[in-house]
Order: structure tokens, then C-alpha cells, then sequence
């Protein structure tokens, strides 16, 4: 596993914060021994109840708090090294932001703590601003802004040194349900060109969608951790979508089922599915668009910048390769219900026709002999046994 330890890009051992108080006694065990490992091209999920431990864990990542035990490697250097942090981007869980510099001052002002020079800072600050929705506030101060337009010039900031490592804390809080799904876009892009993503999240559904891996921590403690895709396996199921049957068909279906191996009724499980509600809402909301007047707020995002696709280092070609790659449609097969129009395959909002809503990387798709292995298994089994150790 040798090669495997060179594309780490966060290891912790034993890691714990404890909080003391001014007469230097333990005040709360924030972080309590935790192992995990992040590696390159991930989008890795930090999740947990309130209180649990994530921001933490960020915080001692990003080397603004210091662990009080354990051992904490990013990029294979202590946090506290200077020159690694240029290679991270950080969305914390409250916009911090200068309330009377403008969009686009506050992006150039990021740009220059990075030491980016004033031409490359003007067109990455106009990209950034493109691509979260805000090109046309780029001149208002970010004091004005509503939640979710902070949240999203905070995205822009996290990304405006073209980063490795990205660490976004809740980015979708206060967003849009467009916005949560440009959002998600954009991390799956960065995924697939190489960059690792850390995620915290309350926000189930989001961190389903985009996460490889998840932590999953309660009272400091990791609780469950692995490939989301190996927890979640309903192993023992098996789950058959069709164009709608008629009720005889569907009694018939349950009688062959019966007399082939299903032991009873209550097993069998045949219904119309949902359309999912996210894909609702923004087809809702194209058709309206074709309408509708102008808005104040946030507008959907635009392309990606450049830099961030490529670095300068990939030619067109291969950038529409990855693109094209992105709007593959889902292999799995989408429920469809027979009295609703199948659902559109991507929101048909420009930036989002460009980038597709197919999951980032097709290639990983669950291979079933792999879904089967042992390791899914074992992995499910501790996963259920800390659960129920929870419910105790
Ligand atoms: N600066 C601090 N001083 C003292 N205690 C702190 C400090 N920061 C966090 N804690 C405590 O550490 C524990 C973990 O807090 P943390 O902010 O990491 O939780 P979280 O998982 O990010 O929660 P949330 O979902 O609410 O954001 C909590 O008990 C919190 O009160
Ligand atoms: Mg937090």
C-alpha cells in the first residue's frame, strides 16, 4: 500500500482537541482519537450531529487550532507549514466578509493574499464571480448580500487560488435549491480533475450525492467511516424498475416472485416511484424562468473558470472530454412514474446543460461482484453495530 500513502492528502491517527478552560482544565473533548485518511480526487463527507467534532477537525486541518494529541499530516506536512496552506481553499461555517468592499474587491483582496498578480486577480475574480451567480453584483458591497449571495462569493473565495485540497463547511446552508445544486456540480468537477474535496454537511441528500467517502463522528468519536456506496448497500435486496405495469401484471409478478424463492408477501414491495423533488423544484423553476422578470439575488451560476478545469496544463480537447464525461447520463436507471413526464436528465439552466448531472466519475460505478465483497460487508456490519450501540 505503499503507493497508496503517496496520494494521501490528510492523515490522522489518534487525533484528539481537547478545549480547557482558563484555569487549564478540560472543558469539552471536542476531537476524542480519531483515525482517518483522505486522498487525492476525493470528495470526502465530515458528518455528525451538532457538536460532534467536525469543525474541529477542519480547524486542526487547516492548522488553526492545534490537536492536543495524535498525529495530523496534510499534504505530508504539519498543518502549521506555511507554504502547504497555499494549496487549500477554505469555506468556513460562517461568511466571514469585509461588509464594505465590493464582489469583486473582495475576491481581488483574497487573490492578493495570495500573492496572485493584479491581471491574473481580475480574470479569475470575473470567472469566480461567473460562476457563482454573481457577475451581475460583481460592483454591490457584499454587506447587502443575502445569505445564500454571501455563501456563494465565499465558494468563490475558497477557490480562487486554485486550491488541491478544498474544505467547504455547510456550503450549501442558505442556498437556493439551485445554488445547492450548482454547488454539488462544482464539487464533482473538482473531483474529477484531481482536487480533493472535504465536506461538512448536515445536508444528507447533498452529501449522498457528491461523497466517495464519509467520517461519521458522534461525541468526538468516529463512529462509522468507509466508501458511502459499501455503507449504504441494501445487500440482501434487489430492486427492479419498469415502464408501469397494470394491476394484473403486478399480481402476476407477485405470484411468480412467490413461487420462485420470495418467502412471503410482506417481502415483496411494488409501488410507483417519486420523482426526485430537487430535479422537480429546478424544472419547476426553468419554466418559470422562460417567463418570469428579472431577480436582485443570485442568479444560476455560469461556467467554470478556466484555471480550474485545467490549470493551463490540459488541452480544449481534453477539457470537453471531461465535460462530456460529466453529462453522461446516469447509468442507473431513474424511476419514472407513468402519470409524469420523465424526468428532464439535467436542469436546463445554461451553466448547468454545460456541466450535466451525471455523477463525476461514471467509471466508479459500483461494480456488483465488488458491491458483494467481503469488505462491503464488514463494512455495513460495524457500521449497523455503532449504530445500534448509539440507540442504546
Ligand atoms: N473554541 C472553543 N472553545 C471551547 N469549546 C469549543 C470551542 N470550539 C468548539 N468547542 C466545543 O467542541 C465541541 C465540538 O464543536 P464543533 O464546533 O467541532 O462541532 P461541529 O460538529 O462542527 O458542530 P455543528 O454541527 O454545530 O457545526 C462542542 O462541544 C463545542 O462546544
Ligand atoms: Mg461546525
Amino acid at each position: 500500500m505503499a503507493n497508496d500513502k503517496h496520494n494521501l492528502v490528510v492523515e490522522a491517527i489518534g487525533l484528539s482537541k481537547v478545549f480547557k478552560d482558563f484555569w487549564g482544565r478540560p472543558k469539552a473533548r471536542a476531537v476524542n482519537g480519531i483515525d482517518f485518511s483522505v486522498r487525492q480526487g476525493q470528495v470526502f463527507g465530515l458528518l455528525g450531529p451538532n457538536g460532534s467534532g467536525k469543525s474541529t477537525t477542519v480547524k486542526m486541518i487547516l492548522g488553526l487550532l492545534y490537536p492536543s494529541r495524535g498525529i495530523l499530516k496534510v499534504f505530508g506536512e504539519e498543518p502549521q507549514n506555511v507554504d502547504m496552506k497555499s494549496r487549500i481553499g477554505y469555506l468556513p461555517e460562517e461568511t466571514y466578509l469585509y461588509r464594505y468592499l465590493t464582489a469583486m474587491e473582495t475576491l481581488d483582496f483574497f487573490g492578493a493574499l495570495f500573492g496572485l498578480s493584479v491581471d491574473k486577480r481580475r480574470e479569475r475574480c470575473t470567472q469566480l464571480l461567473e460562476m457563482v451567480g454573481l457577475a451581475h453584483a460583481i460592483d454591490r458591497p457584499v454587506g447587502e448580500f443575502s445569505k445564500g449571495m454571501a455563501r456563494r462569493i465565499g465558494l468563490a473565495q475558497a477557490l480562487v487560488n486554485d486550491p488541491d485540497l478544498v474544505i467547504l463547511d455547510e456550503p450549501t446552508s442558505g442556498l437556493d435549491p439551485i445554488g445547492c445544486r450548482e454547488v454539488k456540480d462544482v464539487i464533482r468537477l473538482l473531483a474529477s480533475r484531481g482536487k480533493t474535496v472535504i465536506l461538512c454537511s448536515h445536508l444528507l441528500a447533498d452529501v449522498q450525492d457528491v461523497c466517495d467517502d464519509v467520517l461519521m463522528l458522534y461525541g468526538g468519536k468516529v463512529q462509522v467511516d468507509g466508501s458511502l456506496k459499501e455503507i449504504l448497500l441494501e445487500e440482501d435486496k434487489t430492486r427492479v424498475i419498469t415502464p408501469r405495469l397494470s394491476p394484473a401484471t403486478v399480481q402476476e409478478l407477485q405470484q411468480w416472485l412467490l413461487a420462485h424463492g420470495v418467502s412471503s408477501d410482506a417481502d415483496i414491495h411494488i409501488d410507483t416511484p417519486l420523482r426526485n423533488l430537487e430535479d422537480f423544484f429546478l424544472d419547476m423553476v426553468r419554466q418559470a424562468r422562460a417567463s418570469s422578470v428579472d431577480t436582485a439575488g443570485a442568479h444560476s451560476g455560469g461556467e467554470i473558470p478556466a484555471y480550474l478545469l485545467d490549470g493551463g496544463k490540459l488541452a480544449a480537447n481534453r477539457q470537453q472530454a471531461i465535460l462530456e464525461t460529466l453529462r453522461r447520463p446516469e447509468q442507473v436507471p431513474q424511476p419514472v412514474a407513468a402519470n409524469v413526464a420523465p424526468a428532464q436528465p439535467a436542469v436546463n439552466l445554461e451553466k448547468l446543460e454545460a456541466l450535466g448531472s451525471a455523477p463525476a466519475k461514471p467509471v466508479k460505478e459500483p461494480d456488483p461482484d465488488q458491491a458483494a465483497s467481503e469488505a462491503a460487508a464488514k463494512a455495513r456490519q460495524e457500521a449497523n453495530a455503532k449504530l445500534a450501540n448509539l440507540n442504546k
